[in-house]
């Protein structure tokens, strides 16, 4: 009888899990909890497709790696998910490619007819692909030293429908001694300035013939960032249409240039205060500037000026800045700080520029913030490799990854269309998680445990002869 009840709860589970899937790692949670289940009760059958972290060998990992908690890798093996790959190097930048947006060079004259025509279709065809396959871009490596991993910056695919990221990269450029540190990757489809301890380089992309990401290349540009050399990045982005990059150096110098012109808008240097992050306003008009210390600045970009200072607090240190991304009159900035080792997001009104409230959302430090493009959810990373999403509207908790990678959190990126969350890791990782509706799961979970608790008291009754015998 309760074997019965069990398989049935478990049948359901499996039922819901792959239909809806929340999270990933809760659908993935569940399919585990049911693999016990069955090979308790049915058969002792083994999923067939699980991958197991054998060949990331830690012994490999450059010495930053020691610092990350890779100590757990090193006990055996430990399942990982599709959504989950691993790349052989430590990766420090990530973020999508707005593959839509990137112009396509006909290979030949002849075909240039043969595409106008078909323009339509192609664009139709291109808008299904695009939300089935979404393309991610990843930089990293072990740096100069002898380690022995490689420096590499790495095009990938991610298939939304199985959930799961290409085995084989689209495209692999070997960087050499190089470290890619930080990455821009333009969001109209110019290419990605990448940037080294020391010095920045442009790719542009090459797409020939038809629009598929097969035919993609990323070529190193001849033309030179020759205002970024010898400069080593920490934060790098550009606005919404891509006309203007804010760029932020180790040395303190925070520079604002017009692109692709390259004419410098803004400049502030302040010696050896490094520009930690950087973020444009939704509509293009502010920059947020944060530095190890020191408060957050807001600076118009028309005139050039700081239009406030937004003070820390005692005990605050900031990390991220981000603008809320909506068009409507109630935007704030988030700025996530570190409060005795302890994440919290602070919110500032952006017409008074006061204080609106703070939360403390992680009891780990913060290595990794980001804002979906809809503007509705919050991601932060932790260094022990978790992640939390919440809504930004009133900073509760939407989900929760505990163990989304083994090592500290380097990047977290929502896709365009907000309905998945690139993250990154020092534990050589890239993972991408589905972002799911949350209400109707809180219904299924409810029923759920509802049949758990009706199964339970059914049992109970019929144990006990208060009800005759089912
Ligand atoms: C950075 O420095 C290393 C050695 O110090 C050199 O090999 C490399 O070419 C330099 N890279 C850039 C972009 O200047
Ligand atoms: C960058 O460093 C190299 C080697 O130290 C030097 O030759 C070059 O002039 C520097 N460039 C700039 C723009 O400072
Ligand atoms: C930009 O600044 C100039 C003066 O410096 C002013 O005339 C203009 O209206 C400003 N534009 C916007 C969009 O604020
Ligand atoms: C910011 O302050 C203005 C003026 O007091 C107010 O109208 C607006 O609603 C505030 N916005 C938020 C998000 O609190």
């Amino acid at each position: 009888m309760i074997f019965l009840i069990f398989s049935l709860v478990a049948f359901y589970l499996e039922e819901t899990g792959s239909r809806s899937g929340r999270f990933d790692s809760l659908h993935f949670r569940f399919r585990r909890w049911m693999q016990i289940g069955r090979s308790i009760f049915v058969d002792r059958t083994v999923q067939p497709n699980r991958l197991a972290v054998e060949d990331a060998d830690p012994s490999k990992f450059c010495d930053l790696l020691k610092t990350s908690t890779t100590g757990s890798m090193a006990r055996g093996r430990r399942e990982i998910e599709p959504c989950s790959k691993t790349y052989g190097f430590p990766i420090y930048c990530a973020g999508w490619v707005p593959f839509s947006h990137i112009p396509t060079s006909s290979a030949s004259q002849e075909n240039e007819n043969e595409n106008e025509n078909e323009g339509d279709d192609k664009g139709d065809s291109a808008a299904s692909d695009a939300s089935d396959k979404l393309l991610v871009a990843l930089g990293g490596g072990g740096g100069e030293g002898r380690s022995g991993v490689p420096n590499a910056l790495v095009i990938s695919g991610f298939d939304f429908p199985s959930r799961s990221l290409s085995d084989e990269p689209v495209i692999r450029i070997g960087t050499e001694s190089d470290l890619p540190y930080r990455m821009a990757i333009h969001p109209t489809g110019d290419g990605i300035i990448c940037s080294f301890p020391n010095g920045s380089r442009w790719f542009k992309w090459d797409l020939r013939g038809s629009r598929d990401y097969k035919k993609l290349a990323l070529n190193p540009s001849e033309e030179s960032l020759t205002q970024l050399e010898n400069v080593s990045l920490q934060a790098l982005c550009f606005n919404k249409e891509g006309s203007v990059l804010a760029t932020g150096s180790e040395d303190g110098n925070l520079r604002v240039f017009k692109w692709p012109a390259m004419e410098s808008i803004l400049s502030e240097v302040v010696d050896d205060n490094s520009v930690k992050d950087l973020d444009f306003s939704f509509d293009g008009k502010h920059l947020a500037s944060l530095r190890s210390s020191g408060p957050c600045r807001v600076w118009d970009l028309n005139s050039s000026s700081v239009i406030a200072n937004l003070a820390r607090e005692s005990g605050e240190i900031f990390r991220f800045c981000r603008f809320s991304c909506s068009s409507d009159d109630n935007q704030v900035l988030f700025v996530i700080a570190m409060h005795d080792d302890q994440g919290k997001i602070i919110t500032w009104n952006t017409t008074t520029w006061k204080r609106i409230g703070s939360k403390r959302v992680v009891k780990d430090p913060i290595s990794a913030f980001n804002i979906s493009p809809d503007g509705k959810l919050l991601a932060v990373g932790t260094i022990e490799g978790g992640i939390v999403v919440l809504n930004s509207k009133n900073l509760q908790v939407h989900s929760v990854i505990k163990k989304a990678h083994l090592g500290l959190l380097t990047s977290l990126v929502f896709s365009q269309d907000s309905r998945a969350l690139l993250s990154s890791s020092f534990d050589s990782t890239a993972r991408v998680t589905a972002i799911e509706a949350k209400k109707s799961n809180g219904l299924s979970m409810w029923l759920v445990f509802l049949v758990i608790i009706v199964a339970i008291l059914a049992y109970y009754f019929q144990s006990n002869g208060l009800i005759g015998n089912l």
